[in-house]
Protein backbone atom coordinates (compact mmCIF):
# COMPACT_ATOMS: atom_id res chain seq x y z
CA UNK A 1 0.00 0.00 0.00
CA UNK A 2 1.50 3.41 -1.15
CA UNK A 3 2.44 5.72 2.10
CA UNK A 4 0.14 8.37 2.85
CA UNK A 5 2.03 11.43 2.51
CA UNK A 6 2.47 13.92 5.27
CA UNK A 7 2.80 17.54 3.47
CA UNK A 8 3.69 20.58 4.87
CA UNK A 9 0.70 22.76 6.14
CA UNK A 10 0.28 26.24 6.65
CA UNK A 11 -1.52 29.13 8.07
CA UNK A 12 -1.16 32.77 7.40
CA UNK A 13 -3.17 35.67 8.47
CA UNK A 14 -4.14 38.65 10.34
CA UNK A 15 -4.00 38.54 14.39
CA UNK A 16 -6.54 37.04 16.21
CA UNK A 17 -8.37 35.24 13.55
CA UNK A 18 -8.66 32.08 15.22
CA UNK A 19 -5.42 30.77 13.48
CA UNK A 20 -3.87 28.97 16.59
CA UNK A 21 -6.88 27.04 17.04
CA UNK A 22 -7.78 26.05 13.87
CA UNK A 23 -4.20 25.51 13.11
CA UNK A 24 -4.12 22.95 16.33
CA UNK A 25 -6.95 21.12 15.72
CA UNK A 26 -6.09 20.18 12.07
CA UNK A 27 -2.83 18.85 13.49
CA UNK A 28 -4.64 17.25 16.33
CA UNK A 29 -6.96 15.62 13.94
CA UNK A 30 -4.31 14.36 10.99
CA UNK A 31 -1.42 13.81 13.38
CA UNK A 32 0.94 16.34 12.33
CA UNK A 33 2.97 18.45 14.20
CA UNK A 34 1.39 22.08 15.07
CA UNK A 35 4.10 25.04 15.05
CA UNK A 36 3.63 28.41 16.28
CA UNK A 37 5.75 30.58 14.59
CA UNK A 38 4.46 33.55 16.31
CA UNK A 39 5.32 32.20 19.60
CA UNK A 40 9.17 32.57 18.43
CA UNK A 41 8.89 36.47 17.94
CA UNK A 42 7.28 36.38 21.11
CA UNK A 43 9.87 34.85 22.52
CA UNK A 44 12.67 36.91 21.20
CA UNK A 45 10.81 40.05 22.03
CA UNK A 46 10.19 38.77 26.00
CA UNK A 47 14.14 38.60 25.86
CA UNK A 48 14.36 42.39 24.88
CA UNK A 49 12.14 43.50 26.94
CA UNK A 50 13.80 41.95 30.00
CA UNK A 51 17.31 43.74 28.42
CA UNK A 52 15.53 46.95 27.71
CA UNK A 53 16.00 46.78 24.16
CA UNK A 54 12.83 47.32 23.46
CA UNK A 55 9.95 48.90 24.88
CA UNK A 56 6.39 51.33 24.04
CA UNK A 57 6.69 49.97 20.09
CA UNK A 58 10.33 51.01 19.63
CA UNK A 59 13.18 48.51 19.56
CA UNK A 60 16.82 49.00 19.68
CA UNK A 61 17.76 46.94 16.57
CA UNK A 62 21.45 46.85 16.93
CA UNK A 63 21.30 45.86 20.53
CA UNK A 64 18.61 43.07 19.72
CA UNK A 65 20.67 42.24 16.70
CA UNK A 66 24.05 41.85 18.80
CA UNK A 67 21.72 39.51 21.30
CA UNK A 68 20.59 36.91 18.59
CA UNK A 69 23.36 34.58 19.33
CA UNK A 70 22.20 34.28 23.40
CA UNK A 71 18.70 33.91 22.60
CA UNK A 72 17.83 30.39 22.21
CA UNK A 73 14.14 29.37 21.12
CA UNK A 74 13.28 25.89 21.83
CA UNK A 75 9.90 23.92 22.01
CA UNK A 76 8.89 21.13 24.45
CA UNK A 77 5.55 18.75 24.87
CA UNK A 78 3.69 19.77 27.27
CA UNK A 79 2.61 16.12 28.42
CA UNK A 80 -1.07 16.99 29.48
CA UNK A 81 -2.01 18.57 26.64
CA UNK A 82 0.47 17.34 23.76
CA UNK A 83 0.91 20.89 22.78
CA UNK A 84 4.32 22.58 22.60
CA UNK A 85 5.48 25.11 24.92
CA UNK A 86 7.78 27.87 23.96
CA UNK A 87 11.02 27.59 25.97
CA UNK A 88 13.59 30.92 26.31
CA UNK A 89 17.12 29.76 26.78
CA UNK A 90 15.31 26.86 28.20
CA UNK A 91 12.97 28.53 30.65
CA UNK A 92 9.40 28.11 30.25
CA UNK A 93 7.93 31.29 28.39
CA UNK A 94 4.84 30.17 27.50
CA UNK A 95 2.19 32.36 29.53
CA UNK A 96 4.84 35.37 29.72
CA UNK A 97 4.72 35.54 25.93
CA UNK A 98 0.97 36.24 25.66
CA UNK A 99 1.47 39.16 28.29
CA UNK A 100 0.52 42.31 26.86
CA UNK A 101 3.67 44.20 27.07
CA UNK A 102 4.83 41.32 24.65
CA UNK A 103 2.18 41.92 22.22
CA UNK A 104 2.65 45.63 22.54
CA UNK A 105 5.99 45.34 21.41
CA UNK A 106 6.36 42.09 19.50
CA UNK A 107 5.31 43.54 15.84
CA UNK A 108 8.18 46.42 16.62
CA UNK A 109 11.04 43.63 17.20
CA UNK A 110 9.46 41.39 14.43
CA UNK A 111 10.67 43.85 11.50
CA UNK A 112 14.16 43.41 12.37
CA UNK A 113 15.64 41.53 9.34
CA UNK A 114 17.94 40.02 11.45
CA UNK A 115 15.57 38.46 14.03
CA UNK A 116 13.44 37.08 10.46
CA UNK A 117 16.22 35.44 9.59
CA UNK A 118 17.12 32.92 12.30
CA UNK A 119 13.69 32.81 13.17
CA UNK A 120 12.95 31.31 9.59
CA UNK A 121 15.73 29.22 10.00
CA UNK A 122 14.65 27.94 12.77
CA UNK A 123 11.05 27.30 11.24
CA UNK A 124 12.51 25.38 8.56
CA UNK A 125 14.28 23.23 10.33
CA UNK A 126 11.48 22.11 12.32
CA UNK A 127 9.52 21.37 9.38
CA UNK A 128 11.96 19.97 6.89
CA UNK A 129 10.29 16.07 7.55
CA UNK A 130 6.97 17.53 6.42
CA UNK A 131 3.79 16.44 8.92
CA UNK A 132 3.30 19.75 10.16
CA UNK A 133 1.30 22.91 10.53
CA UNK A 134 2.81 25.59 11.17
CA UNK A 135 0.77 29.51 11.26
CA UNK A 136 2.02 32.69 11.10
CA UNK A 137 2.19 35.62 8.80
CA UNK A 138 5.14 34.62 6.28
CA UNK A 139 4.97 30.48 6.30
CA UNK A 140 2.93 30.13 3.15
CA UNK A 141 4.90 33.06 1.29
CA UNK A 142 8.35 33.03 2.60
CA UNK A 143 9.20 29.86 5.19
CA UNK A 144 7.60 27.52 2.98
CA UNK A 145 6.34 29.06 -0.39
CA UNK A 146 6.44 25.52 -2.03
CA UNK A 147 3.80 24.06 1.05
CA UNK A 148 1.21 21.74 -0.39
CA UNK A 149 -1.36 23.27 1.07
CA UNK A 150 -1.93 27.32 2.18
CA UNK A 151 -4.58 28.82 4.57
CA UNK A 152 -5.27 32.66 4.40
CA UNK A 153 -7.48 33.14 7.19
CA UNK A 154 -8.85 36.98 8.01
CA UNK A 155 -11.98 37.67 9.98
CA UNK A 156 -13.68 41.07 10.48
CA UNK A 157 -11.95 43.22 13.01
CA UNK A 158 -14.77 43.74 15.75
CA UNK A 159 -15.13 39.58 15.90
CA UNK A 160 -11.34 39.68 16.34
CA UNK A 161 -11.18 41.83 18.94
CA UNK A 162 -14.08 40.72 20.62
CA UNK A 163 -12.31 36.65 20.05
CA UNK A 164 -9.31 38.02 21.41
CA UNK A 165 -10.58 40.29 24.49
CA UNK A 166 -13.08 37.06 25.47
CA UNK A 167 -9.42 34.54 25.51
CA UNK A 168 -7.76 37.29 28.04
CA UNK A 169 -10.74 37.17 30.22
CA UNK A 170 -11.04 33.54 30.18
CA UNK A 171 -7.08 33.29 31.08
CA UNK A 172 -7.53 35.97 34.09
CA UNK A 173 -5.64 38.67 32.16
CA UNK A 174 -6.21 42.30 32.22
CA UNK A 175 -8.43 43.24 29.52
CA UNK A 176 -9.92 46.28 27.98
CA UNK A 177 -11.80 46.20 25.02
CA UNK A 178 -10.56 49.10 23.44
CA UNK A 179 -6.65 48.59 23.95
CA UNK A 180 -7.53 45.01 22.23
CA UNK A 181 -9.02 47.00 19.37
CA UNK A 182 -6.15 49.20 19.27
CA UNK A 183 -3.31 46.47 19.72
CA UNK A 184 -5.30 44.71 16.77
CA UNK A 185 -5.09 47.50 14.88
CA UNK A 186 -1.86 48.66 14.94
CA UNK A 187 -0.30 44.84 14.32
CA UNK A 188 -2.35 44.54 11.55
CA UNK A 189 -1.17 47.64 10.06
CA UNK A 190 2.81 46.97 11.20
CA UNK A 191 2.95 43.26 9.57
CA UNK A 192 1.25 44.33 7.04
CA UNK A 193 3.22 47.51 5.92
CA UNK A 194 6.60 45.96 7.26
CA UNK A 195 9.29 46.12 4.61
CA UNK A 196 10.79 42.45 5.44
CA UNK A 197 8.24 39.49 5.00
CA UNK A 198 5.03 41.25 5.19
CA UNK A 199 1.92 39.86 5.59
CA UNK A 200 0.12 39.15 2.86
CA UNK A 201 -1.55 36.49 1.08
CA UNK A 202 0.35 34.10 -0.94
CA UNK A 203 -1.02 33.55 -4.35
CA UNK A 204 -1.87 30.26 -4.18
CA UNK A 205 -3.35 30.25 -0.79
CA UNK A 206 -7.36 29.46 0.20
CA UNK A 207 -8.93 31.76 2.01
CA UNK A 208 -11.02 31.03 5.13
CA UNK A 209 -12.73 34.28 6.46
CA UNK A 210 -14.20 32.60 9.62
CA UNK A 211 -16.41 35.87 11.20
CA UNK A 212 -19.40 33.77 10.83
CA UNK A 213 -18.41 30.33 11.31
CA UNK A 214 -18.39 27.96 13.98
CA UNK A 215 -14.87 25.88 15.20
CA UNK A 216 -16.95 22.53 13.70
CA UNK A 217 -17.60 24.29 10.35
CA UNK A 218 -14.38 25.13 9.65
CA UNK A 219 -13.21 22.04 10.29
CA UNK A 220 -16.11 20.65 8.19
CA UNK A 221 -14.62 23.05 5.32
CA UNK A 222 -10.71 22.03 6.36
CA UNK A 223 -11.62 18.35 5.74
CA UNK A 224 -13.11 19.02 2.53
CA UNK A 225 -10.27 20.83 0.67
CA UNK A 226 -7.67 18.70 2.11
CA UNK A 227 -9.43 15.66 1.12
CA UNK A 228 -9.27 17.07 -2.56
CA UNK A 229 -6.03 18.61 -2.20
CA UNK A 230 -4.58 15.11 -1.65
CA UNK A 231 -6.44 13.21 -4.40
CA UNK A 232 -5.12 15.54 -6.45
CA UNK A 233 -1.44 15.36 -5.88
O1 LIG B 1 0.58 34.95 15.81
P1 LIG B 1 0.88 35.93 16.93
O2 LIG B 1 -0.14 37.01 17.09
O3 LIG B 1 1.23 35.28 18.22
O4 LIG B 1 2.23 36.67 16.42
C1 LIG B 1 2.81 37.69 17.16
C2 LIG B 1 3.54 38.67 16.25
O5 LIG B 1 4.67 38.03 15.67
C3 LIG B 1 2.74 39.24 15.10
O6 LIG B 1 2.13 40.48 15.44
C4 LIG B 1 3.74 39.44 14.02
C5 LIG B 1 4.86 38.50 14.34
N1 LIG B 1 4.94 37.34 13.46
C6 LIG B 1 5.61 37.52 12.28
O7 LIG B 1 6.06 38.61 11.98
N2 LIG B 1 5.80 36.44 11.46
C7 LIG B 1 5.30 35.24 11.77
N3 LIG B 1 5.50 34.21 10.96
C8 LIG B 1 4.57 35.06 12.98
C9 LIG B 1 4.40 36.15 13.79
Amino acid sequence: MKKKKRIIITVDGYSSCGKSTFAKAIASELGYLYIDSGAMYRAVTLYSLRKGFVSGGVADAGRIISALPAIKVSFRTDRETGYFVTLLNGETVEREIRDRAVSDNVSAVSTIAEVRSKLVDLQRELGAGGGIVMDGRDIGTVVFPGAELKIFMTARPEVRAQRRYLELVSKGLPADFDAVVKNITDRDRIDSSRDVSPLRQADDAVILDNSDMTPGEQMKWFRKLFNKRMNES
